[in-house]
């Protein structure tokens, strides 16, 4: 990746294809949120929520991150992608979220969704491809947020990189856009079934963005979290963003854990930009930086190559002092992303030619998990079990 780019959600949606180049409302917020952060207040998923837990702090490290679901085997963001992650044996499921048209949290993305859903295939949605400005990128497609809710549920999901990962196409259209909603009622069930927390890591997107739409993300978000029960500072849940200012207000609406996101150096969040903020990532990696960081959150997800920088061939370097900068600050590590593909692994674990081709993942694992991080989110989560049993680390 070029670290002199300016970020965009573009480029971090197209990561992939990036690398293979290189080889070749109103219901959703029915309860207002009025509650603080605090984790005394039983809430009203009490009955029902998955029940206190032992925090983050008991998960097995380093904890393996289903990113969007098992995403290398299914589309993502789909209860098939979830549910062969839990299968697989994942420790935590990620989902990310964006707001329908009338306010509901959907698993996305991006709120972009042209090529994760057959919209395009809908005649009667046809009016409603657009062009539009989101942090600084012009896209042009269908969105999200043009959708009511009902409107969306005719979509189904498809594979979102079909050259690479033909054989998720089989799974094209087998299942519909998830609700968060739908996600936490999975996870109850999941849960009873199994006699055990099933942990979750969510993303708010854009959320400056579509503050700006009115369509708040945080507000609705804790409505959820505080009526299935995951409010708490002992809720298996993680809360993210690359936006710390969402992480900052979270935090004053539950007192779930909270992750800061951090791309490249170079990159200036979109909530900085916007406030008027001149901090960079890299200025969020100093001592200073994470001290602030841990104001408010208990842990980073920085992209990997903050861990282990890559050379100009694209090799892996030497570790970074992240790991041992966050640890001084307690905040933990979740780094992204690990998959499998060629395409996706640094230059020297790369196997033959095609980028589509799995490579030597797990040589690549064992360095990263080599310098200490608590997680790694992985599109391969069987594969990030393994290399961590390897390195004896779980
Ligand atoms: O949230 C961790 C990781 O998923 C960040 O990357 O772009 O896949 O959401 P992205
Ligand atoms: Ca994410």
């Amino acid at each position: 990746m070029t670290q002199g780019a300016r970020p965009t959600p573009a480029r971090r949606t197209v990561l992939g294809a990036v690398g293979a180049a290189a080889l070749g409302a109103s219901a959703a917020l029915s309860a207002a949120p009025t509650a603080q952060a605090d984790d005394r207040r039983p809430g009203p998923g009490g009955d029902h929520g998955p029940g206190r837990g032992r925090g983050y702090r008991s998960l097995p490290v380093p904890t393996v991150i289903a990113h969007r679901g098992a995403s290398g085997y299914r589309p993502e963001h789909t209860l098939g992608s979830y549910q062969l992650a839990l299968d697989l044996g994942a420790d935590v499921i990620e989902q990310d979220l964006v707001p329908t048209k009338d306010g509901h949290l959907v698993c996305r993305h991006e709120n972009d969704i042209t090529g994760t859903t057959d919209v395009a295939d809908h005649p009667e949605f046809a009016s409603r491809r657009t062009t539009k400005n989101v942090d600084g990128t012009t896209l042009t497609g269908w969105f999200t947020e043009d959708f009511t809710l009902a409107e969306l549920k005719t979509l189904r999901a498809k594979e979102r990189i079909p050259g690479t990962r033909q054989e998720n196409t089989l799974y094209d259209r087998r299942w519909t856009v998830p609700t968060f909603e739908e996600v936490l009622r999975w996870a109850e069930t999941e849960g009873r079934r199994r006699g055990r927390e099933i942990w979750l890591h969510v993303e708010t997107k854009h959320p400056t963005y579509f503050r700006g739409l009115g369509l708040g993300l945080e507000e609705r978000l804790a409505v959820l979290l505080r009526r299935y029960g995951r409010h708490r500072a002992d809720s298996p849940t993680f809360l993210q963003s690359f936006e710390p200012t969402s992480m900052r207000r979270m935090a004053k609406l539950v007192a779930t854990p909270r992750v800061v996101l951090l791309w490249t150096p170079d990159d200036r969040p979109w909530d900085f930009r916007q406030s008027g903020d001149p901090r960079t990532v890299a200025d969020l990696v100093t001592p200073e930086g994470l001290a602030w960081i841990a104001s408010f959150a208990q842990g980073i997800g920085p992209l990997l190559d903050l861990v282990i920088p890559k050379d100009a061939d694209g090799r892996l370097g030497e570790p970074t002092t992240l790991v041992r900068d966050a640890h001084a600050r307690g905040l933990i590590l979740h780094p992204y992303t690990h998959r499998n593909e060629n395409a996706f692994l640094p230059a020297d674990f790369r196997r033959g030619t095609d980028p589509a081709a799995y490579g030597d993942s797990f040589g690549a694992l064992k360095r990263y998990l080599e310098t200490g991080i608590d997680g790694i989110f992985s599109d391969n989560p069987d594969t990030a079990l393994l290399a961590a049993a390897d390195a004896g680390r779980r």
